[in-house]
C-alpha cells in the first residue's frame, strides 16, 4: 500500500481525460495534475523544445513525492524520450497503453491516429504498433487544431466548425479504411462524440487517457502500490497560467467545478 500521490502532466487541460479516468477508475488515489497552459501547444514545436518542457513538467511533480508518474500528453509520450527515461519513478506514457488496445480492437488491421504534428511526425505509434502487429496499416494524421478547440471549450456535438475541422482531417483515414482509430492526443478524446459520429458506429475510437489511467491501474496492482482503501483520494491541479476560460473548460472536461482546487504556478517560480 502506498498513499503518495500519483503525478500527471500535460502540456494544457487536455491530460485532464486521463485524470477523469484515473478518478474514476481509482478513486481511492490522489492526484497531482500539472498543466502547461502557459506553453501549450506542445505539438507544433521542435523535438529540443518537448524535451526541455518535459523535463522541467516531470521536476515540478517530483516535488511532491509522487509513486508514478504519467505523461497525459502524446506528444511528451511520442518526443521526450531523454526525460521520460531519466525518471526514477513508475512512468506510464499514453503511446504503449493506447497501441495495445488499438492492436487488440482493429478488426482488419487498419488503425488510423490522430495526433500533433510532433506525434505524427515521430511515428510513435506505427513504431509500438508494429512490434505487436507487424501486419497492421498504421496511417497518421496531424490535427494541430483541435487543441485549440479543446482548449477554447469548443467541444459540443452541435459544434459545426468543429465538425467540419474532424470531416477534413479524418476523411484520409476512412478513405484508407480504418476501422479503429486512435486519439493520439489526450485533448482528442473530449470531441469524441464528433469524432465518433463523423466516423461511424463501426469505428472503434481509442481514448488514449483512459488507457494509461488503465495501464496505471495495473502497474500500482502489481507493484502492491495502490492506496489504502479508506484513503478518500484528494486531486490537486497546478496551471502555468490562469488562462481566461481555463475554470469553464476544466469543469467541462471533468463535468464539475475545481476552479477552487486549482493553484497558479508561475513559470519562473515553480522549480
Ligand atoms: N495534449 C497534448 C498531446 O497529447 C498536446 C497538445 C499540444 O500541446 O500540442 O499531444
Amino acid at each position: 500500500m502506498d498513499s503518495r500521490p500519483i503525478g500527471i502532466f500535460d502540456s494544457g487541460l487536455g491530460g485532464l481525460s486521463a485524470v477523469k479516468a484515473v478518478l474514476e477508475l481509482l478513486p481511492n488515489e490522489n492526484i497531482v495534475y500539472f498543466g502547461d497552459t502557459a506553453r501549450v501547444p506542445y505539438g507544433s514545436r521542435s523535438n529540443e523544445t518537448i524535451e526541455k518542457f518535459a523535463k522541467e513538467d516531470i521536476a515540478f511533480l517530483q516535488q511532491f513525492d509522487c509513486k508514478l508518474i504519467m505523461a497525459a500528453c502524446g506528444t511528451v509520450s511520442s518526443v521526450a524520450k531523454k526525460a521520460t527515461s531519466e525518471i526514477k519513478e513508475p512512468f506510464i506514457g499514453v503511446v504503449k497503453p493506447a497501441s495495445n488496445a488499438a492492436a487488440k480492437a482493429t478488426r482488419n488491421g487498419v488503425i488510423g491516429v490522430m495526433g500533433t504534428s510532433a506525434t505524427i511526425n515521430s511515428g510513435s505509434y506505427s513504431n509500438e504498433i508494429a512490434k505487436i502487429n507487424p501486419q497492421a496499416k498504421v496511417v497518421g494524421v496531424s490535427c494541430p487544431l483541435l487543441v485549440t478547440l479543446v482548449e477554447n471549450n469548443w467541444i459540443d456535438e452541435d459544434n459545426y466548425i468543429a465538425r467540419e475541422i474532424i470531416k477534413r482531417y479524418i476523411t484520409p483515414l476512412m478513405e484508407q479504411g480504418a476501422d479503429t482509430i486512435i486519439l493520439g492526443c489526450t485533448h482528442f478524446p473530449h470531441l469524441a462524440p464528433i469524432i465518433q459520429s463523423v466516423a461511424g458506429d463501426d469505428v472503434v475510437l481509442i481514448d488514449t487517457g483512459l488507457e494509461a489511467a488503465r495501464e496505471a491501474q495495473r502497474v500500482l496492482r502489481a507493484q502492491d502500490m495502490e492506496s489504502p482503501a479508506e484513503n478518500s483520494g484528494e486531486a490537486h491541479y497546478y496551471v502555468s497560467d490562469k488562462t481566461q476560460n481555463f475554470s469553464a473548460v476544466a469543469q467541462t472536461l471533468l463535468g464539475r467545478d475545481i476552479s477552487g482546487e486549482i493553484t497558479f504556478m508561475n513559470v519562473k517560480d515553480r522549480l
